[in-house]
């Protein structure tokens, strides 16, 4: 039992939690990910699972990203982002519904499955439905030798090292980088992203980790925030852009551990229903980088306020505008818009662990959820 207890200990690097541990792996997580793949200074990605099959690539009308959870959180940043970069039109499917609704696949689609585990069922079953219509699939696992990572045509591994936490953190946001890479190398060989914006990017992208880094310096701060709000009933995400699925994350982190009812909601939607949710007693968290619908955004936590709602503003170092209005503010570095996902999500992860923690609950092993779903 001893010998039980001080191996776990030292597994846990001396964080408390798993779920902490790797929230604090993320610089070097990512760092991992992109590894010998990204040489920005030569301005060249390099992805051998990429670089097999470029023609597929780029002859593709569209690419269908299907995932689950947490993996299909980061699909839908990816369609931001492929969109936004690689211009390729992108539609992001919950495997589960993929499979079952008589999808139309053509064989000049590409197929991205996107899973940490590299075992769920519904991914695994979308696949092979993809693969008899003749798609191209290509996966995005983090689990070396995993069951889609053998079934996919290509790939690449996200290399963020295990997850232990049921909680899905690092895997996130290496399924980002991941993605971020095979975009960029897209845009560049389809001529969709101008020579000095794909070095800016690459230059960028190679300053997440310290970024992060920094990003992580708000712990203690986030644990005060998070002491104030551990006791509410319901809280509110709110993001728009790039960030919108970020606070979807953000709202299924919470969930998850502090069993906590959160919704994540695009922030222009809020008028549409969930403003009606808004009292006194409603914490609301959104993010309001600089860069992405600031001035919009500002404009909703306004509408929020004179609702009484509590704003917890994620923002960007020297902000001043949210600070003014909202009731709490934490800052990340400022980067370029289609990066900010990799900052934005530290804080988000950061509370939902403090207020799980401070609840009492089991954070590496929440109730009724599992590290990987292998039956529908
Ligand atoms: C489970 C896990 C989630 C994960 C989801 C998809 O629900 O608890 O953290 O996001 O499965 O898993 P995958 O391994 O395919 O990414």
């Amino acid at each position: 039992q001893e010998l039980q207890l001080n191996l776990e200990q030292i597994e846990k690097n001396n964080f408390d939690h798993f779920m902490l541990k790797e929230i604090y792996e993320q610089p070097s997580a990512i760092t991992d990910t992109y590894r010998g793949r990204l040489l920005a200074d030569e301005g060249i990605i390099r992805m051998a699972g990429v670089d097999d099959n470029l023609e597929r690539f780029l002859n593709a009308k569209r690419i269908l990203i299907v995932a689950c959870g947490t993996s299909w959180h980061a699909g839908l940043v990816a369609e931001y982002i492929f969109e936004d970069l690689a211009r390729i039109p992108v539609e992001v499917e919950y495997a589960s519904e993929f499979r079952y609704r008589n999808p139309i696949i053509n064989s000049d689609d590409v197929v991205i499955a996107i899973s940490q585990s590299g075992e769920t069922a519904d991914t695994m079953a979308a696949i092979k439905l993809a693969k008899e219509k003749g798609a191209f699939v290509f996966g995005v696992c983090n689990v070396v030798g995993s069951s889609i990572s053998r079934e996919t045509h290509a790939g690449a591994y996200t290399h963020a090292g295990p997850e232990i936490g049921v909680a899905s953190t690092k895997a996130f946001t290496t399924q980002i980088t991941v993605l971020t890479l095979i975009a960029l190398k897209l845009a560049k060989a389809k001529g969709s992203i101008s020579n000095t914006d794909f070095h800016m990017h690459l230059q960028e992208l190679e300053t997440i980790p310290q970024k992060i880094e920094v990003a992580l310096e708000s712990n203690a701060h986030i644990k005060e925030v998070a002491f104030k709000y551990k006791d509410a009933r319901n809280c509110l995400y709110l993001g728009r852009g790039f960030n919108f699925p970020v606070a979807l994350e953000g709202a299924l982190k919470l969930k998850e551990i502090s069993y906590i009812h959160a919704e994540g909601y695009p922030a222009a939607e809020m008028k549409h229903g969930p403003i009606a949710l808004i009292d006194e007693e409603m914490p609301v968290v959104v993010i309001a980088t600089r860069k992405g619908h600031y001035e919009k955004v500002v404009s909703n936590i306004q509408e929020i306020k004179s609702r009484q709602g509590k704003i917890i503003g994620i923002v960007t170092e020297g902000d001043t505008s949210v600070r003014d209005l909202a009731d709490h503010v934490i800052e990340i570095p400022d980067t370029i818009e289609s990066l900010t996902p990799l900052l934005t999500t530290i804080p988000l992860q950061l509370l939902s662990y403090h207020i799980a923690v401070m609840l009492g609950k089991n954070v590496d092993q929440p109730r009724n959820l599992a590290k990987s779903v292998t039956v529908e």
